[in-house]
């Protein structure tokens, strides 16, 4: 038998990060990249948002000579923490919950810890995971949790580009057992820009309290859905209050185990490459969280030890100052009517240059994303002529839009739909 690494199976690249590199590479000068899930200016660029600018130059050298750059404790900034604890749960929930709470390598770090956790202490059958997903929520749970079978749940009803709310409770009600967690995008559904309802969140809510399953948040676009903060946080509110008591609970029934939320700084901060973010875990009344919070620091000694400090600092600052703060939710509210605006731009031109066939989810979808309904061929027609990129799925990034190039991607768009069949 061999002996050492020559064997090694060759993975393929992950296709968003691959698809960047060919973008990159790409000469045309006409290209658009509608890949990446980041934030795009008007002109294309990445965009630093007024208020993080703002605490840079406050947090320069030159400002702050005596500002260290010493190791925060394992668990992260406890300042920070408090701050995201509040922002996610609110001013008034958040003191009143349960709760412990870890800084992490933003949302996949904690998404990643999560399932760790939940894999060693709560022993799950299942993960469910919604078809489809972010791919990496697939990724992390098979290497974080190879003991937790995965399954999915339906979301999407491709004849009509809803949210298939039936399928997945059904699969729900048929094939969750007690302790199973079921992974949830608290906002703008990454790749649909699907959202539930208040009402159908109301009516989840009931159901992981009756069948004791254990809600993991992934909240990662907090604020850029709608460019409201609280209302981007509804649901994962109305789960912490329902399924913990905080909210009377008419037959005192005991509710699941807990509930978690991954929460990432990258988006709504524009702070990508910081990797500022945060795992909360929240138990019912009546639990201890030592138990919990110790294992979830032996977890983050081995993995990195400490979380970084430059990027939380940011988020520090922007969030304890009155003045920052509401300049953030202004940069917020920038950031989420640009991309509103331009999706209605693109439905119009496109529609327009078609004749037929309605493109109205380009506007109902909501947050970064519009799953088009492009076919894989369309899409590599799109990238091979027209050097429009997106990925594989039909999963457009719509900050990549601009009314520059507009009605040169609704051009592309509507010669794929014409010249290839789905
Ligand atoms: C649904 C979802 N969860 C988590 C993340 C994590 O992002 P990050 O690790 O950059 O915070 C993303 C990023 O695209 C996402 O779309």
């Amino acid at each position: 038998m061999g002996v050492g690494l020559a064997d090694v199976p060759v993975l393929p690249l992950d296709e968003a990060f691959a698809l960047t590199a060919e973008f990159k590479a790409d000469g045309c000068a006409q290209k658009v990249s509608l890949g990446a899930g980041v934030y795009r200016d008007e002109q294309g660029d990445p965009w630093v948002l007024p208020s993080v600018k703002k605490v840079r130059q406050q947090i320069s050298l030159h400002q702050t000579p005596n500002l260290d750059h010493e190791y925060l404790p394992i668990q992260g900034s406890e300042p920070f923490l408090k701050l995201a604890r509040d922002l996610i749960l609110g001013e008034s929930l958040s003191p009143k919950g349960n709760l412990t709470s870890i800084q992490t390598i933003s949302g996949t770090g904690a998404n990643h810890v999560g399932a760790q956790f939940l894999a060693r202490h709560l022993h799950p059958k299942h993960v469910f995971i919604s078809d489809p997903t972010w791919s990496n929520h697939h990724l992390i749970w098979t290497i974080a949790a190879p003991n937790v079978t995965r399954k999915t749940y339906p979301y999407y009803n491709a004849a009509d580009r809803s949210l298939d709310f039936e399928g997945w409770v059904a699969t729900l009600e048929r094939e969750a057992v007690e302790n199973d967690v079921v992974v949830l995008h608290a906002c703008a559904h990454n790749p649909t820009g699907l959202d539930p309802t208040h009402a159908q969140w109301k009516f989840l809510a009931e159901l992981f309290r009756r069948k004791k399953l254990f809600a993991f948040f992934d909240s990662a676009y907090q604020g850029f859905a709608t460019g409201d903060l609280d209302l981007d946080a509804w649901a994962v509110r109305h789960f912490q209050e329902v399924l913990f008591g905080l909210e009377e609970c008419p037959d005192h029934e005991e509710g699941p185990s807990g509930l978690c939320i991954a929460q990432s700084f990258a988006k709504n901060f524009g702070l990508y490459g910081e990797r500022v973010g945060a795992f909360h875990l929240s138990l019912p009344p009546s639990t201890p969280t030592s138990g919990a919070y110790s294992q979830l620091l032996q977890l983050t000694r081995a993995e990195i030890s400490n979380p970084p400090l430059f990027g939380a600092r940011i988020v520090t600052t922007v969030l304890s100052n009155l003045e920052l703060r509401s300049q953030w939710e202004q940069d917020l509210l920038e950031m989420a009517s640009r991309v509103r605006n331009v999706r209605g731009l693109l439905r119009k031109e496109i529609e327009h240059r078609l004749g037929s066939g309605s493109w109205s989810h380009l506007e109902s979808q909501t947050g970064m994303f519009s799953y088009t309904g492009l076919s894989e061929a369309q899409v590599l027609r799109l990238k091979n002529m027209h050097h429009v990129y997106l990925m594989r799925n039909g999963r457009a990034s719509l900050s990549g839009v601009n009314e520059s190039n507009v009605k040169y991607i609704a051009e592309a768009v509507s010669e794929v739909v014409s010249n290839e069949p789905e």
